[in-house]
């Protein structure tokens, strides 16, 4: 936290936030601001679907509407954006080997393995208990049951893995989300 940059009003922000965060962590748990968002599936954009043949799944890709309307190309994402990452099973053969239909695609099933969201707020980045060198901007991340309910786990991965996209605004599907908003 980098709370000696701030003074005052929000210096206390800053505070709370970080209070806040801290409590109910356990140390094989990152605590996360990041909020399930439950009707995603009918509110959200499908922006793409990535299959994983490997891991059995397909990957169903979702933003949120008020982030879309806002995108540009030429700019990081806007605060406010949420993405969602829903990993579907896939169907399988008698042997377990993934089916595919007559264009060779994976057939997603109606069962959810897991859901991975990413969202960014103003000063997320300036308050979560991460140093600046991990930081993925004002990007914070959660994991989620099919259900909805919070999967607690280590955070620390997602946050490595896409550190590297920070060209992309730390995302790795960013140019599919800036096609979907001109569609
Ligand atoms: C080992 C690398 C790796 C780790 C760890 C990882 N991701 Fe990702 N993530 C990816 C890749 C690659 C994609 C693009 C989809 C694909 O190819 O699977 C992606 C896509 C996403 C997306 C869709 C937006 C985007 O960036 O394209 C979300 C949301 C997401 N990940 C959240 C998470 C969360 C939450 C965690 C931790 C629980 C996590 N990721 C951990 C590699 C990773």
């Amino acid at each position: 936290m980098r709370i000696w940059m701030f003074s005052g009003v929000i210096g206390a922000i800053a505070l709370a936030a970080g209070a806040a965060l801290s409590q109910g962590a356990t140390p094989d748990t990152t605590a996360t601001r990041v909020k399930f968002p439950a009707d995603f599936a009918k509110s959200f954009r499908l922006y793409d679907k990535v299959e994983k043949a490997d891991r059995k799944i397909v990957r169903y890709l979702y933003v949120n509407p008020e982030a879309l309307a806002k995108v540009s190309a030429d700019a990081p994402f806007p605060n406010g954006t949420v993405l969602v990452m829903e990993d579907h099973e896939v169907a399988l053969d008698t042997a377990g080997k993934p089916l595919v239909d007559a264009a060779g695609k994976l057939q997603p099933t109606g069962r959810v393995k897991g859901i991975a969201v990413m969202a960014k707020e103003l000063m997320w980045g300036e308050t979560n208990p991460f140093p600046p060198e991990k930081d993925n901007g004002d990007w914070e991340y959660a994991s989620f049951k099919a259900d909805g309910s919070p999967n607690p786990i280590k955070l620390d991965a997602c946050y490595a893995c896409h550190l590297p996209q920070k060209g992309l605004d730390f995302t790795f599907t960013g140019k599919k989300i800036h096609e979907a908003s001109k569609k």
